[in-house]
């Protein structure tokens, strides 16, 4: 890996950068199991990524996204070449980073994923794909059995009304970043 730290262009800002860092890189484990939903381009994959090779963590990542990119706004879509593919771009960008042995990429919608993990086999779950309501209350009652008991669940958008009102249904009192940008939680918090 080169020694510079890539950063990959993403809709996730620093606070959330901070949470992931907090949350999942400095809690991290050799053989830890992270799965992020909805990648886009991988900001946040190749910034967890990066900063664990740093610290010589031997984590797996895989990467889920369907790359239909349906709720990302033209500007944001910018941020790949016009001849590339968003899944074309998202592994360019995992490529260059020095990721390419860490990350396993899943194209695939969210819910379909779930079934390719275990019960009680994920460290840290990142969620960021669909924010409509019904999406992100589905996505967290499948998932969550497939995280560890003390592991952690994180997801962005948490001031978006859908999703804020899917998690606190879903997920009881959740820790929130100072701007609402992301939340966190670890399983045995769990609401029954
Ligand atoms: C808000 S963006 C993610 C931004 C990303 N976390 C970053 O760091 O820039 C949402 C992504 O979720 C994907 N997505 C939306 N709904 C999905 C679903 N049901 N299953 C899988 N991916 C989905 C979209 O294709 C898009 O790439």
């Amino acid at each position: 890996m080169s020694e510079k730290f890539v950063k990959v262009p993403g809709l996730v800002e620093e606070e959330t950068m901070g949470v992931l860092r907090e949350q999942i890189v400095l809690q991290a484990k050799d053989g830890d199991l992270i799965v992020e939903c909805g990648v886009f381009l991988g900001s946040t994959v190749c910034y967890v990524g990066q900063a664990l090779k740093k610290l010589g963590v031997k984590a797996k990542i895989y990467a889920i996204d369907n790359w239909l990119c349906a709720n990302i706004s033209d500007e944001s879509k910018q941020f790949v070449n016009r001849s590339e593919s968003f899944l074309e771009g998202f592994t360019l960008n995992v490529a260059k980073c020095g990721l390419t042995d860490m990350v396993t990429t899943l194209q695939m919608d969210s819910l379909t994923a779930v079934d390719y993990f275990e019960n009680n086999s994920i460290s840290f779950l990142f969620l960021d794909a669909s924010h409509n309501y019904e999406d992100v209350k589905d996505e967290l009652k499948a998932w969550l059995p497939k995280v560890k008991n003390g592991g952690i669940i994180c997801g962005h958008d948490f001031s978006d009304p859908s999703v804020n009102r899917a998690v606190v249904e879903v997920l009881g009192n959740v820790n929130e970043s100072s701007s609402k940008c992301a939340y966190w939680i670890e399983n045995q918090c769990l609401k029954n």
